[in-house]
């Protein structure tokens, strides 16, 4: 079994950074569910000393979404937020950061209540606006921090621009690339020096795991990760990276599958009469429809509605039936949720107010169900 240096990216998703299990030739890396290794003689081992360091199925992970993001290397962490904060510490006391305005509200809370203490600044600007971004970087500033599309009110930041423009001015860019996944945005390729994921969310893709990871796009940035990743300790278990290792085989299948739903209950809702508007990249009616679909392919399973009122919103989210009402994104399941009291609760309202977030705004993450049962689970919650 060898990848082709020009293997498409289904093929390189199945197959990157998999050899079969040299002991037995089992064709799935094994879950190697062990704390430490035994050595041959002292100072002579087989490249595996402890388990926080090093672990098997995690580096196949960490290889298999290096190679899906067309990064120099990958590192996984417990949690998208410990990715998030793994990549705080390329930063040092008095460093200021750019950070898109409506990111997740995790994401904000790690920066404004964690990591303000230890002498880190942090502007929020609408980084769909280049201006906006321009003036926000100061002499201090060393990091531009990109979500795109955005949770949940779906607007994107061109990423080439974004970081010409950052590298003009030495700032090094990030993108948290959990909601489109590797699929439909590439974002090394357009520029950026960092990728983050939830791997929660789409690369894992089946609800059962909490996860993150880190991908580089330079050899020099390996080193640090590594020793960050040991040094702090926040791993991802052999466990967890088995289950998000068997997920990343079928992303493309799943994400062609979100691509159809997310269309199709955006179509649904831009005609409903009960829905004021409808927020999603895939629409002509998307005041970046044209960057969507250059810089993206497939428009993705995430789209987020205004039914007017909470009230409205409230009883969508209650009404829904074969809809789950959680929080989370990602799965194979379809799930509903309000932003406002959910997953952005800790962002202050008037923030919330200035990116558009409104107490009626509905956010849902299509799953691949058969779309036309999720237009008619929608039909009647939104009927009457
Ligand atoms: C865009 C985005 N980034 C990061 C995170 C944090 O990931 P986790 O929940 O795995 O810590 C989330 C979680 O919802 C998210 O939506």
């Amino acid at each position: 079994m060898k990848l082709p240096p020009t293997a498409r990216f289904s093929t390189v998703c199945i197959h990157a950074g998999q050899e079969p299990d040299p002991s037995t030739g089992a064709i799935i890396t094994p879950i190697y569910q062990t704390s430490t290794y035994v050595q041959d003689e002292l100072g002579r081992h087989k490249g595996y000393e402890y388990a926080r360091t090093q672990n098997p199925t995690r580096a196949a992970l960490e290889r298999n979404i290096a190679a899906i993001e067309a990064g120099a290397g990958a590192f996984a962490f417990a949690s998208g937020m410990a990715a998030i904060g793994a990549l705080a510490t390329l930063l040092q006391s008095g460093d200021h950061v750019v950070v898109t305005d409506n990111t997740y509200g995790g994401t904000y809370r790690l920066f404004e209540r964690v990591l303000t203490r230890y002498g880190l600044s942090f502007s929020y600007v609408d980084t769909s606006r280049l201006e906006l971004v321009r003036d926000a970087i100061r002499p201090a500033t060393r990091m531009l921090f990109l979500e795109t599309p955005t949770n949940p009110v779906m607007r994107l930041t061109d990423i080439a621009a974004a970081s010409a423009l950052a590298h003009e001015r030495g700032v090094k860019v990030v993108v948290d690339n959990t909601f489109a996944s590797p699929c439909l945005q590439r974002p090394l390729e357009l520029g950026a020096d960092y990728v983050v994921h939830s791997t929660t969310k789409y690369l894992n893709g089946h609800s059962d795991s909490v996860g993150g990871i880190v991908v580089v796009r330079r050899d020099e940035d390996l080193e640090w990760l590594r020793f960050i990743q040991n040094g702090e300790g926040a791993i991802l278990s052999p466990f967890d990276s088995w289950l998000v290792l068997r997920g990343t085989k079928t992303l493309a299948l799943r994400m062609a599958q979100h691509n159809v739903n997310g269309l199709a209950l955006a179509e649904f809702l831009a005609t409903h009469p009960a829905v004021k508007s409808v927020l999603y990249p895939g629409l002509p009616s998307h005041p970046q429809h044209d960057l969507a679909k250059r810089q993206m392919r497939g428009f993705g399973g995430m789209l987020s509605f205004d039914v007017g009122t909470f009230e409205n919103a409230r009883r969508v989210c209650n009404r829904v039936k074969l809809m789950a009402l959680a929080e989370s994104l990602g799965g194979v399941e379809t799930l509903v949720c309000h932003p406002a009291s959910m997953t952005h609760a800790s962002v202050p309202p008037e923030q919330r107010a200035a990116i558009g977030l409104t107490d009626s705004l509905v956010r849902i993450s299509s799953g691949v169900e058969d779309p036309q049962d999720l237009i008619d689970d929608l039909a009647q919650a939104l009927a009457g």
